[in-house]
């Protein structure tokens, strides 16, 4: 048996002619051993979260070959420098916690009254109020919180495919049985492929309490249309179930038939939440803001409003977004940072259309890029992990498999438009040298 400081075992030990008593307990077996369950939950998640996974096989690709460039059009995180106007705010906030005047220390959890205003008037004129806006720290924690606020007993339907983290927080909450092979029991996959147009086939969709829904969708890029986000409002109504409808690129619709938010819908405001995110409008990745919409007219079956629960999620889990941050969020939604954000969103666009006129011409099927800044390339037949392997092999470019997003993504890769323009141009060209042109 171990011993350890403090840790002795009950003996008696000669000091001078006194026999002094040492009480002291066996160490365990192996120490850092617990003796506390693990939270089953996690132990139902896949082998990693998709993106972590990419990134170490692209760590691992980069060993094997040390010279290679390799240009990642994988995670959609922005590459573009922040807007001057927009980084000039932040940095004046900054420079003013230096001052007594310009100090501030905790703020309001649900955001600054200026910023909730600017992001109402300009995103919801008329559809929705100040006070139904809540500022935080990016729409994928909200997605984490509104799960914690919703617990483990709801059912849940997401788009399939869709952003993993729809999927893998109502896993950690224990909203689903275990993964049986293709996708998690208990999770109600709404398939969404070229052969539906990438809408949902409702009819044939289960009821459930709680219903994800991306659009602009990542990955496959698809916006849907008025008529088509009537029919999903007008479902979750029939069924009482709340709709989460992640906006976070709702900036990069072009299509005038596409709206920009789910209030749009007459009617939404009893059914819908809507979070969105300045990460993909503003380069706010790494800055981290983002705002959750939550309608007073949400109510649950007991007839008390879901903003009420909301309002106590963001009191006691989140302590504000950074003041500093919410001074460049202001910034973007003032004209000259308005300016600032729509000429990065287009300049993304532009990296989109090259991107997909690259693979249309080359013979590929591809969907997406026009409302979105998301590629979806058609590889029927493949399985996606081994399109992304050849394609990091034969051109060193970082793609994400489809089949990370969903069951249905399967025979896809998704290609972002985050990128310089020259990576882009070079990823064209390595991809044209690789694949040419098909059929
Ligand atoms: C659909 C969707 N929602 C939310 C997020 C996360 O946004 P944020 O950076 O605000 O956490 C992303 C990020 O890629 C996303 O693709």
């Amino acid at each position: 048996m171990m011993l350890t400081a403090g840790h002795a075992l009950p003996t008696r030990a000669a000091c001078g002619r006194r026999a002094v008593r040492i009480n002291a307990v066996a160490a365990p077996e192996k120490s850092g051993v617990l003796n506390v369950n693990r939270n089953e939950n996690f132990g139902k998640l896949r082998a990693g979260y998709l993106f972590p996974e990419i990134a170490r096989r692209r760590k691992a690709h980069q060993e094997k070959n040390p010279d290679a460039k390799i240009i990642s059009l994988g995670i959609g995180d922005t590459t573009e420098p922040l807007p001057k106007y927009i980084a000039d705010a932040m940095a004046k906030a900054a420079a003013g916690l230096a001052t007594r005047e310009g100090y501030s220390g905790y703020g309001a959890e649900q955001g600054q009254g200026a910023l909730r205003e600017a992001v109402a008037s300009t995103f919801y004129s008329g559809l929705r109020t100040a006070d139904e806006i809540f500022i935080s720290d990016g729409s994928k924690c909200d997605i984490a919180r509104i799960q914690m606020m919703f617990g483990s007993k709801p059912t849940v339907a997401v788009q399939d495919p869709s952003y993993p983290v729809y999927v893998d927080t109502s896993v950690m909450m224990g909203m689903t049985g275990d993964h049986n092979g293709t996708g998690f029991d208990g999770i109600e996959y709404m398939v969404c492929n070229p052969d539906n147009a990438f809408f949902p086939d409702l009819s044939k969709v289960k009821r459930t309490d709680i219903i994800f829904f991306c659009s602009p969708n990542n990955p496959t890029g698809a916006a849907a249309t008025r008529a088509q986000l009537t029919e999903l409002v007008d479902f979750a109504r029939r069924n009482g179930s709340i709709l989460v409808y992640d906006a976070a690129y709702a900036l990069y619709i072009s299509n005038p038939d596409c709206p920009k938010t789910i209030y749009e819908i007459p009617g939404a405001e009893e059914v819908a939440i809507e979070t969105c995110s300045f990460s993909k409008y503003a380069g706010f990745t790494g800055v981290r803001l983002g705002w959750t919409v939550v309608p007073k007219a949400l109510k649950y079956a007991d007839g008390s409003p879901v903003h009420n629960d909301w309002n106590r999620v963001m009191t006691t889990c989140f302590n504000g977004a950074s003041n500093i941050v919410q001074a460049g969020g202001l910034a973007c939604l003032q004209p000259e940072g308005l300016k600032e954000m729509h000429a990065m969103i287009k300049f993304y666009k532009e990296n989109a259309a090259i991107l997909k006129a690259t693979f249309t011409e080359m013979g590929f099927k591809v969907y997406g890029g026009d409302d979105a800044p998301y590629i979806w390339v058609g590889f029927p037949g493949k399985p996606s992990w081994d399109v992304f392997a050849e394609i990091l092999e034969r051109c060193n470019i970082v793609t994400t498999p489809g089949s990370g997003f969903g069951p249905a993504g399967e025979g896809f890769v998704r290609a972002s438009a985050f990128g310089s323009r020259e990576n882009i141009l070079e990823a064209v060209r390595r991809f044209k040298e690789a694949y040419g042109k098909q059929n």
